[in-house]
């Protein structure tokens, strides 16, 4: 089968000296809901950074069903959606324009990106939102924006990271349900999380990565296997994924 994702080894050490990337090699299947999990500073947001062209690489190499980043990134990138976790948008800008305008960066013509851009915007609920200025969102609804906005080219891989930060319980399960629309159609997902609750009752396939490395990588039904059912209960700890994910990070957590 294509993979949507194929990286092999790659790294990435920021210009300050930080390892954020020491030779990380996964590989994301068509159609996937694949979760990327990690505490703070693990390196999430970087591996996403290089996916979709807004870092370099160090070394290694990324390609997006079978296009290599390196030697084809327009090509790349036409396939690869993203909903960064720190928004980049103008919030003085409409709602409707920044969607449309994303699209020119793709050759969309505006003919086709309006109404594209309206049906999004509708189905993520802002369709009463379209010519508001983006500051005046809630962060709920920035975050829908910046999905909208991810999908305007109809991208085959959607990536998300930390979708769901900072959002009501109850956005977070209309988006979940979005999601699992979009993957319905064929549309394949990574997204970065750390509600394990969600990763759980989303993906497929999970990943765990601390300090750069992949300590895990399987399917869900794998990754819960090591779950110790015999080990006494946290009283403060939820899912079966959360205490499997908190004994294999264990120490790397930050101490109050
Ligand atoms: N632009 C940058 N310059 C230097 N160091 C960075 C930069 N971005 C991230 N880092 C460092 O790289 C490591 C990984 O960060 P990041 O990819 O943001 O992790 P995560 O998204 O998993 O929280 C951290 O040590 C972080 O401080
Ligand atoms: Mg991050």
């Amino acid at each position: 089968m294509e993979l949507a994702l194929d990286i092999k080894d790659l790294k990435k050490t920021y210009a300050s000296g930080t390892p954020a990337l020491k030779g990380v090699t996964l590989s994301i299947p068509q159609g996937d809901f694949f979760a990327l999990l990690g505490p703070n500073g693990a390196g999430k947001t970087t591996l996403i950074s290089i996916v979709t062209g807004l870092a370099d690489k160090s070394s290694g190499s990324v390609r997006v069903f079978g296009v290599d980043m390196e030697k084809e990134p327009q090509k790349a990138r036409l396939h690869v959606g993203v909903v960064p976790q720190n928004f980049n948008f103008n919030i003085f800008e409409k709602v409707i324009d920044i969607v449309v305008n994303q699209a020119g960066y793709y050759g969309i013509p505006r003919s086709v990106a309006l109404p594209r851009a309206k049906k999004l915007l509708t189905d993520l609920g802002l369709g009463e939102k379209l010519n508001v200025t983006a500051r005046e969102l809630s962060g709920g609804m920035q975050r829908r924006l910046m999905i909208a906005r991810g999908l305007i080219h109809e991208p085959k891989l959607l990536i998300l990271d930390e979708p769901t930060a900072g959002v009501d319980v109850e956005l977070r399960r209309s988006m979940w349900a979005y999601l699992e629309k979009l993957t319905k159609s064929g549309v394949t997902i990574l997204l970065t999380t750390h509600y394990l609750e969600e990763a759980e009752q989303l993906a497929k396939r999970v990943a765990i990565i601390t300090k750069g490395e992949i300590i895990v990588n399987g399917t869900m039904e794998e990754v819960l296997a090591m779950h110790d059912d015999s080990a006494p209960k946290d009283k403060y700890r939820a899912g079966k994924l959360e205490e499997v994910f908190l004994k294999l990070v264990e120490g790397d957590a930050p101490t109050l």
